[in-house]
């Protein structure tokens, strides 16, 4: 079987079909998730796959690339047993091997390097004083990172490339369909890569690869960053009495209705609240609160964010001024 054979089948297309009309009806705002294991298929893109970082993200690839009908050769990890945790999710059996003994990794098409990317080029030069005997694809998933961190084994034959989901993954049975991922490197492993992304439910972009860092960081502004602006929000209203716990429930549906909105509108149309309305008595209590709790990290972002706000609403109010003194 070469790489080349590899479009996804009919079968694969009616899921990702399946998937996306759950989406457009509501089911997935259910949560009633697509069962990856009930709708396993026998596809005809199914390829040797070892994997080189059991950890969120490769777990979670390694169960939906199998469902998906990819054999997982093997899967490593800095610790063998973190590999073999990972293993235990899948159907069929895989290799597990601990980082030190990447030399005996077995033969695949496809090598995913799933580390964190201070790793890579570590695992990159490790790889390449193997011989695997044919050229095998390998993509790692670093959002920051281009495939030219892969040159070891592009100057060996191997063909290389990048592929970067845009979703974050926490736990093994994370849903990866209806993501869209960043793919780029060299044509050969672009046009697997793309493969992979349409079986997995998914939309392919490229960018500028040069642009990577400036692209990560962006997402880590939506995904890292908003998570940590929760905490702060988690902290005032701690502040106020609640638990932590009560806070994170009610703050639930404000943050869902947010992300809804940013759905359907530009940001400068999604933003509610004072700022948008120019309510400038309401921003002086607010800072006035924020003091008086000597909540000095909050404040801060709150001053902040808020100029960004009041750039958005493209209206001169004192609440310019009234944050420029914060
Ligand atoms: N998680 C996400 O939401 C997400 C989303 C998009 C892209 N990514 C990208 O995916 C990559 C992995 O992220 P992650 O969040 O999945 O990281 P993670 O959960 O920390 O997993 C990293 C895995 O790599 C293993 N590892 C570390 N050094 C290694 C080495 N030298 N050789 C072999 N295995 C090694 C670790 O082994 P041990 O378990 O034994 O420590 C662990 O299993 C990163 O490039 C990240 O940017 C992640």
């Amino acid at each position: 079987m070469t790489l080349f054979s590899l479009n996804s089948d009919a079968q694969s297309m009616m899921t990702c079909l399946a998937a996306r009309v759950a989406r457009l009806i509501g089911v997935d705002g259910l949560n009633i998730r697509m069962p990856d294991r009930k709708i396993k298929e026998k596809s005809r893109a199914s390829i040797d796959v070892s994997i080189i970082g059991a950890g969120r993200l490769g777990t979670t690839l390694a169960i939906a690339l199998e469902a998906r009908g990819y054999r997982i050769r093997s899967l490593v990890a800095r610790r063998v047993e973190n590999a073999r945790k990972a293993a235990a999710h899948l159907d069929a059996e895989a290799a597990v091997l601990a980082a030190r003994q990447i030399g005996s990794l077995p033969q695949a098409d496809l090598v995913l390097i799933t580390t964190p990317d201070d790793q890579i080029a570590n695992v990159a030069t490790k790889l390449s004083a193997l011989n695997p005997g044919h050229k095998p694809v390998v993509l790692h998933t670093s959002g920051a990172l281009s495939s030219e961190i892969l040159s070891p084994l592009r100057e060996r034959g191997w063909s290389t490339g990048s592929i970067h989901p845009l979703i974050s993954v926490t736990d093994p049975q994370t849903p990866l369909e209806g993501a869209f991922w960043c793919v780029e490197g060299e044509p050969r492993a672009v046009r697997l890569a793309k493969t992979i992304v349409r079986d997995l439910g998914g939309t392919s972009f490229s960018i500028n690869s040069a642009e990577k860092p400036l692209y990560h960081a962006a997402a880590v502004m939506t995904a890292g960053n908003v998570t940590a602006l929760f905490d702060v929000a988690l902290e005032m209203l701690v502040a106020c009495g609640l638990t932590r716990k009560t806070a994170r429930q009610i703050l639930q549906p404000l943050l869902a209705s947010t992300v809804h909105n940013l759905e359907t509108k530009d940001p400068a149309h999604a933003l509610t609240g004072s700022f948008a309305r120019g309510d400038v008595e309401t921003v002086k209590r607010h800072l006035a609160a924020l003091k008086d709790h000597n909540l000095a990290e909050a404040l801060d972002l709150y001053c902040r964010l808020g100029k960004r706000s009041i750039k958005l609403t493209k209206k001169q109010t004192r609440i310019t001024q009234i944050l420029d003194g914060c």
